[in-house]
């Protein structure tokens, strides 16, 4: 794929649905009983595998776009998988249907595709074991093919050494099959998606600080969900339309959940003109329209407990960084080394090919930013986020900008390169 730099971004765009979001209306629908229609659904390729998973165990899933009706069979209503589930590229789902196959009445085993393969699930393992789940990592080298065998579990009260709601999430929904109330502390709270959709359709969950708890084997009914904007989607524009002089753009109807908007809040930290012009909710999920006017940018520190609530869109930042007057520190998110790529490495190197000053750390990375900056050929390592962040340095560069398996945007963005085209003209 290549992009060039081209006029101001203007007009309106409705970006596509929450992919946290859109994973949990599948999950949560199908353990509900009876009917849950879904509008908004993304239908990136990683929600697409959440959705081939659960018709293995029996759940009939209708799709039409983004309009999804599933036929929730109740918390006990699987089936067993008759052969291996397969997650794609989706961290999201092999984490979260962990938690679920962990207390289920049948075997099953989940992979996905070469990535997901390295990415870590002792994370998963450590708690899961600890409720007497017998789960496994089939090479022993902790990560998928998972195999498990499902079985009643005991309750916990889980200290997470991660700010993860991957993890988090896991461990509630395990918590569904428990013989008590299970808890999880996080050092840092991360997105509540879980929490709030859990409730919605009808368990018993609570939060306080950053302990979240669900008591086990609650009636879950069927539900409408309208899956907001994805802020992490709408991040790509957001980002472009301050770099390139003269843009305006209204991003509509996007997901501003306090525990995702971190972008937003360093966007403005940065001198980014962002308003919120239309705020209500959406189900239990807060939502705005978002204007953003073209800004010039200084370089900010982000770190703390700012992290988990911008952990993916800290590539795009990056480029912000790249572009904006002084320095961008970025700490405290050695997460990001376990994501689709190494993120710390793959934007480092690509950053250093389109010109600019930065320099990677154990947790982060150190950006100088101002330089003049060129196109170049970016490896996108088939991250989807990665590709998308140098489309959007491409409008802020000279010449050409080549993405290699620039499609890798079909994970979260169908239409990603086709919204920045007709925004752009
Ligand atoms: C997600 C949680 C985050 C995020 C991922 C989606 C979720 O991962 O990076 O894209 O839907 O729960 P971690 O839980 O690993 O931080």
């Amino acid at each position: 794929m290549i992009v060039r730099s081209k006029g101001p971004l203007r007009g309106e765009l409705t970006v596509p649905g929450d992919k946290s979001i859109s994973h949990r209306s599948i999950m949560f629908g199908a353990l509900a009983d009876g009917m849950t229609e879904v509008t908004n659904f993304l239908t990136g390729a990683d929600c697409l595998s959440t959705i081939s998973c659960f018709r293995q165990m029996g759940i009939e899933v209708q799709q039409n776009g983004s309009s999804v009706k599933v036929f929730g069979k109740g918390i006990h209503g699987l089936k067993a998988p008759e052969q291996i589930l397969y997650a794609g590229n989706s961290g999201t789902t092999v984490r979260l249907m962990s938690g679920i196959l962990a207390g289920q009445a049948f075997s099953s085993s989940i992979t996905g595709d070469t990535s997901i393969q390295k990415r870590p699930m002792k994370r998963i393992m450590t708690p899961l074991s600890m409720m007497q789940a017998d789960i496994s990592s089939v090479y022993e080298n902790g990560c998928a093919p998972l195999s498990i065998h499902g079985k009643s579990l005991k309750a916990i009260d889980y200290k997470s050494p991660v700010a993860s709601a991957q993890v988090k999430s896991c461990v509630l929904l395990a918590g569904l099959y428990a013989d008590d109330i299970t808890s999880v502390t996080e050092p840092v709270v991360s997105r509540n998606h879980s929490e709030l959709m859990l409730r919605y359709f009808g368990a018993d969950v609570n939060t306080k600080g950053t302990t979240a708890s669900i008591c086990p084997d609650p009636p879950l009914t069927g539900q409408k969900i309208c899956v907001p904007g994805d802020i992490s989607s709408a991040a790509y524009f957001i980002a472009a339309a301050l770099l390139v002089p003269g843009s305006e753009v209204l991003l509509k109807n996007v997901g501003i959940n306090p525990t995702r908007d971190g972008l937003l809040r360093v966007c403005r930290a940065m001198g980014g003109d962002i308003t919120y012009v239309n705020e209500n909710h959406s189900g239990a999920e807060p939502c705005a329209d978002i204007l953003v006017r073209s800004s010039s940018l200084q370089g900010v520190v982000i770190e703390g407990d700012i992290i988990p609530t911008l952990i993916d869109e800290l590539p795009v930042l990056a480029v912000l960084g790249a572009c904006a007057d002084g320095t961008t520190v970025i700490r405290d998110a050695a997460e990001l080394k376990v994501k689709e790529s190494d993120r710390i490495a793959v934007m480092t190197e690509n950053l250093k090919r389109i010109g600019c000053d930065v320099t990677a750390t154990d947790d982060g990375m150190i950006i100088q930013g101002g330089k003049a900056l060129h196109g170049a050929s970016i490896d996108t390592k088939k991250d989807h986020r990665i590709a998308m962040s140098f489309a959007v340095a491409a409008l802020a560069c000279d010449g050409e900008m080549e993405l290699l398996d620039g499609d890798c945007v079909n994970i979260s963005y169908p239409g990603f390169y086709q919204d920045l085209e007709r925004l752009s003209r």
